[in-house]
Order: C-alpha cells, then structure tokens, then sequence
C-alpha cells in the first residue's frame, strides 16, 4: 500500500554533550574558524558511535563542531570498508580537498579504511594529516597533539591493543537513544569480511563500566539504551563479575529511567536461550533480535565459515518464538558468495518464508582484501548477483508487506523520535523497531512515549493514530 502520510522528519534536535562528573576537561572558547571541526561517518552504527565520542575527545580540547567541511580546521572522515563501495566513498571525499591543499586545513582518515589502507592513503592522497584505525581511538589525543605542534602527518594503525575506546565525554548526536559499546572487535572469521582485520580481536568492557555510564545516561534524561557490538551477544565480562549478556541485559534494562534495552548484532552461534529467558522477564528489553543468518544453504554457509547450519539457525529462531511475547526479527543477507548456485540462492529463499523477518539488509558479495573469500574460485558473475538481489528484496517485500497488514488495528507504544513540518504528525519507533508514523492533537511529544494504534500499513512503515 502506497504511504501517504507525508513526514518529512526534521534533523534531530538538540543533540547533547554530556560532560561527565570528574571529568577535568578544561573548555577552551574557540574563536570562529579556528578549533573547528567536522566529521561525517560512513558506515554501522559502531561508527556512527565511535563518532561521537571522537567528538567528545575533539570537544575535550576545545573544538568545536561545525555542520560543513568548509568551515572546519579539521575535517575528519569515519570511514566504513565493509563492501568496496563504501570504500571507495571517501576516497572520492578525499578527492574534493585536492585542489585545495594550503588552506591550512587538517584532513584525517579515522576507522576501517583509515586501518585497511595504513599509509597508502598519504600516497593517494598526500594532504591527508592523520589516519588511524578504530582500535588507536585512545591515542586520539596525542596524535591531535602532534598535529597542533606542527606535525604534517601522524598515524594510530595498532590493532591488537587490548584496550577499548573510552571517553570523558561523548557528543551524543541521537538525543532519544544512547548507543554505548560494550564489545569491540571480532573474533569470528567469516570468509567475507574484514572487520575481524580492520576491528582487531574482541575485546569486551567490564560490567561495572557499563552500569555506570547507564546510570549517568539516564540522568542525563536518556530512557532508551542500545549496546552495541559486532557479535554484541559474543560479550564477556573482563571483571570478575563475570556478568552473563543475558544478565548484563537485564542489568542495564534494570536502571532507574531506562525504559527501553536494545542490542544488535546478535551472532546466531552464540544467541541461547538465557537471552529469550531475559526478554521474557524484563519487559524493558526490546520485542527485536536482529540474527543476519548470511545464507541460507548450508553449503554456502559452511563456505563462508559461518559456523551453524541452516538447521541450526532455523532453531535459533524456534527459540525466539517460542517466547512469550511476539519479538520482531531481523537479517543480513549476502547473494552471490562464491560457489553458490541456484540451488542455494533458492535455499536462501525459502528460508525467507520460514524466518518471516520484519526486515532485512541484503548486499550483492563484494571481494575485500584480506579476507579468505578474496581468493575462492567460482565467482559468481556481477549481473547474476544483482538478479539475485532484486529477487530477493522482492520477495522479502512480499513477507514484509503481508506481516505488517496483521498489524492494522493493534495499537503499540512508540518512542517519538520525530516531528513532521506539517503539524501533528509525527514519527518513532515500536519496541520491536518498527518505524510508526502517526497524527496526533497533542504538542510537544518528542522524545515522549505515547500509544498508537495502526492504521494503514505498507512493506517498511507503519501509518497510525495516537489515542489520547
Ligand atoms: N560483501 C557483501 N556483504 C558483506 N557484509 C559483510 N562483508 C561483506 C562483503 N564482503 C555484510 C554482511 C554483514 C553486514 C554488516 O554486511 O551481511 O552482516
Ligand atoms: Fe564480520 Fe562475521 Fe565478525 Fe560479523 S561475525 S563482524 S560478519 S567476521
């Protein structure tokens, strides 16, 4: 059904620099121009947070953040290598500050291509100031240093540093959800990817920490928590604490003012029962497990080193509904991995009648350096990976479209994260991620949690009414 409702969200408001207690961080004034800096991200939501707290550290020296390259000191691009696209965006970025390299201006390369290119990226482009990985984040600050005293090019490349990125303040940009890290790395192998290289081995943040930051959080008035990680549930308290996820979910969920617990990505092999038990239990933790199965041949999966079978996943999700309440469930999926055939494509398929996910990201196979998959045999041509795509994202639209009709007429809380520049409409989510679009006499609602009932429904959205 065609959405009509139009609801053109306005940026997010108000985002907010929490300067923690004890933290002696000195606030410089800048003057217009100078101490400046802006950063755009590209890629998952762990950028998007290693983001912010690179503000933070920025903040913390007396930058300030501006909202275009142009006005900016320093310009620093959070770069995302997952698929060669997304590599290949900032390059072009890069490109644009060619023609203009006296202008003073301090360009760096943070994240994962920032650690898949090292110093190649001064030789493509030589006015590049600073690259450095995500695991070098804690030495932001020196190398910021150097660069102020005169240094023309600094670098953090470490991977296996053990440490975990923290920060006195972070420039939280959501200001209705706080994402906070509990695990970084991964150490997982999956022949496609190259986070385990680019992100380095798992390394998990002490229950106690965490806690802690919730608690500040929800004094600073955030009521919705998401913890992240690259294999989230993978997470294993360095203290000896030894707090389970499943405690540690019901822990955070359990915080004074935190109303709503996300967590994403979940790893199918290590997704178990003590996770849907702490749904059950603590209606805090949101109705939604994001599992990407990946494939849904078990040859296929087998190629990519996933470590479960597609039974094996296909139990994983009976667990999920088997809980007591209706938990939303979502995926990533990769066709065209090399070596599959038709018959796995259509394995993948079918699987996406059973699972019935409420969403799913879908990528055509994309080579990466460094990763196993590089260099298998079979490659699957690239016009047979994009009819495979399009077949799949049909069919998934299909599911998506077919389970939010079944939602017409039930009415479901929505955090408002949104509002519409025409009056009264307004936009959130439900606890099971669902965007909800609705209309409402009330004023005033963002950042509320309010009930609405569906009223119309199309494949990615909800349209609704809020009862007053
Ligand atoms: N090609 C295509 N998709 C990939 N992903 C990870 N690596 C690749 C790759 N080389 C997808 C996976 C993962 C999501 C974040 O990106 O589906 O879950
Ligand atoms: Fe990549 Fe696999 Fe680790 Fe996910 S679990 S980050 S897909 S290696």
């Amino acid at each position: 059904m065609p959405q009509t409702i139009d609801v053109n969200l306005r940026s997010l408001t108000g985002a907010r620099a929490e300067i923690y207690p004890g933290a002696d961080v000195g606030l410089r004034t800048a003057a217009a121009g100078k101490n400046t800096f802006y950063i755009e991200t590209f890629g998952c939501q762990m950028n998007v947070h290693d983001s912010e707290k690179v503000a933070g550290v920025l903040l913390g020296r007396g930058y300030r953040q501006v909202e275009s390259p142009d006005a900016a000191q320093v310009v620093f691009y959070n770069t995302c290598s997952i698929r060669e696209k997304a590599a290949q965006k900032v390059f072009s970025r890069l490109g644009d500050f060619k023609t203009r390299q006296n202008e003073g201006r301090i360009i760096g390369v943070l994240g994962c291509v920032a650690q898949q290119e090292g110093e190649e990226i001064f030789e493509r482009a030589p006015w590049v100031g600073l690259v450095c990985g995500s695991a070098s984040y804690r030495k932001l600050p020196e190398l910021l240093a150097e660069l102020e005293s005169g240094n023309r090019r600094v670098m953090g490349l470490d991977k296996d540093t053990g440490e975990t990125f923290e920060t006195e303040i972070t420039r939280r940009d959501n200001p209705f959800r706080a994402y906070l890290t509990i695990i970084e790395g991964c150490d997982k192998s999956c022949a496609y990817c190259v986070v385990p290289y680019t992100r380095g081995p798992e390394r998990s943040r002490a229950s106690a920490s965490i806690l802690e930051e919730v608690r500040r959080l929800a004094d600073a008035g955030y009521s919705e928590i998401q913890l992240l990680g690259q294999t989230v549930n993978s997470y294993r308290d360095p203290s000896t604490r030894r707090m389970s996820f499943a405690e540690l979910l019901a822990a955070v969920a359990g915080v004074a003012g935190i109303r709503r617990v996300r967590f994403t990505t979940s790893h199918p092999r290590d997704f178990g029962a003590d996770i849907v038990a702490a749904m059950d239990a603590v209606p805090e933790i949101c109705d939604h497990v994001h599992l990407p199965v990946q494939s849904g041949s078990t040859r296929v999966l087998r190629a990519m080193q996933r470590t479960y079978t597609r039974e094996e996943y296909l139990e994983k999700i009976a667990l999920i509904r088997a809980a007591r309440r209706p938990i939303s469930l979502t995926s990533d999926i990769i066709v065209g991995f090399p070596g599959e055939t038709d018959r796995d494509f259509e394995e993948t398929l079918s699987l996406l009648d059973v699972a019935q996910y409420d969403s799913t990201f879908s990528f055509q196979f994309s080579p990466r350096p460094n990763t196993p998959a590089l260099r298998m045999p079979d490659a699957v041509p690239e016009e047979e990976k994009g009819r495979r795509l399009a077949v799949l994202q049909q069919r998934q639209r299909e599911i998506q479209t077919a389970r939010n009709q079944t939602r017409v007429g039930q009415t479901f809380e929505v955090h408002v994260d949104g509002a519409s520049r025409k009056a009264g409409q307004w936009a959130g989510r439900t606890s099971s991620n669902h965007i909800l679009n609705f209309t409402s006499p009330r004023t005033g609602l963002l950042g509320e949690y309010v009930q609405v009932q569906v009223t119309r429904a199309g494949p990615n959205s909800l349209v609704g009414e809020h009862n007053v």
